[in-house]
């Protein structure tokens, strides 16, 4: 729908402000239009191989593997280590619903871990609560970003000898110790879908140290076979290629991530300025090694606060609701800290076109009506 049309439905005169929407700079639609243009192949080929040698030099990893999205990243790779019938994978109940359903749709049990109220990643006291003899894998979200207490995290997985895969579809240009996320474990998932902050529309990528795991998901995302054109089949895999359109964006935006990087944190930083005199809104950190896909804060009443910025014409979003008061995952109970947070939660706009003036509006409404 177009700006102007879609603002009728608002009653403010004030421009809408989306909570995230893509933002590609002229040059970057033009490599496409040149792209599709050229004599080019359309399907997974080049570009996509440039741009997964790309993505492993910027995250300094061994080895980069493209996927359609950041789902089948995760269950791909659960799928390749070949667990055991049983097995428990380990998910913060604070993350989007594809961290969880991919222990389920690879046949294993999934085990929901509360968060830590000092940085909403998963917390280490709780998963030592909730590890069994049968726990195999932790996948770790990075929510928003942020790197918690990741350390402790890796430290109690390799003391009970669990593999740790890291969800890191919100944290490109997140560091622990100079080490980009994704590399702190066995494998490192990103997501590239619309509001990520490299967007190919959709898509994914596993990034891995493990030369055995990357050959394994390369064959696993070709149908179980060493080329493409080349019908030998001697392991089991399905299609999960990308085309080579998406790569050309995503080529686009890996060349400017610095400049991407800087917006997002300075978008945070200005709502942070304008906010941070108000107790009622909780804003947790972002740190200087991190980096935020949006800016996520937590009010009481955020129903009312989201119907009231709408009529304003700033949309929000709700952050995602605690895993357990979804109906598939409800039996699941004793996860307070999460379910505190989860229902209180609101993304703020932080889109990449984002303008001083537009932070300071949405501070002025917010301020004004939490108080
Ligand atoms: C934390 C997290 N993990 C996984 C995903 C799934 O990624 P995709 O939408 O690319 O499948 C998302 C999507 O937003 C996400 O936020």
């Amino acid at each position: 729908m177009k700006q102007k049309k879609l603002q009728k439905n608002y009653k403010s005169k004030e421009p809408l402000l989306y909570q995230i929407k893509p933002v590609f700079k002229k040059e970057i639609k033009d490599d496409l239009i040149n792209y599709i243009k050229g004599d080019n192949w359309f399907t997974e080929f080049k570009f996509t191989k440039k741009f997964e040698e790309k993505f492993a030099k910027y995250t300094n990893s061994k080895y980069c593997i493209c996927f359609p999205n950041g789902t089948l990243t995760m269950s791909s790779v659960l799928d390749c280590l070949k667990l055991n019938k049983g097995s428990e994978v380990l998910v913060s109940n604070y993350t989007m619903v594809a961290t969880a359903n991919v222990a389920k749709f690879t046949g294993h049990k999934l085990k929901l871990v509360d968060i830590s109220d000092k940085d909403l990643c998963m917390c280490p006291e709780d998963l030592m609560k909730k590890i069994s003899k049968k726990s195999k894998v932790v996948i770790f979200t990075h929510m928003n970003g942020r790197i918690g207490q990741i350390d402790k995290i890796k430290k109690i997985c390799r003391r009970k000898n669990i593999i740790l895969i890291e969800d890191a579809a919100h944290a490109i240009g997140s560091f622990f110790k100079k080490k980009h996320v994704g590399n702190l474990g066995i494998a490192g998932s990103f997501s590239f879908s619309m509001p990520k902050l490299i967007t190919m529309g959709q898509g994914g990528a596993i990034i891995t140290n493990n030369r055995n795991l990357a050959n394994k998901l390369r064959l696993y995302k070709n149908f179980g076979r060493k080329n493409s054109g080349e019908d030998i089949h001697n392991y089991f895999g399905y299609n999960l290629k990308i085309t080579d359109m998406q790569s050309v964006l995503g080529l686009g935006q890996l060349k400017i991530i610095k400049s991407l990087i800087k917006k997002k944190k300075n978008i945070f930083k200005r709502y942070e300025s304008k906010l941070k005199k108000n107790i009622k809104i909780k804003l947790f950190k972002i740190k200087k090694n991190e980096t935020p896909w949006s800016v996520d804060v937590y009010i009481d009443n955020i129903k009312k606060i989201k119907k009231i910025l709408e009529k304003k014409n700033i949309l929000t979003r709700y952050v995602y609701p605690p895993l357990n008061s979804q109906k598939i995952y409800k039996n699941i109970k004793n996860l307070p800290i999460s379910e505190h947070f989860c229902t209180r939660g609101l993304w703020l706009p932080s889109s990449l076109d984002l303008k001083n003036k537009d932070i300071d509006r949405v501070c002025k409404v917010l301020n004004q009506i939490v108080n």
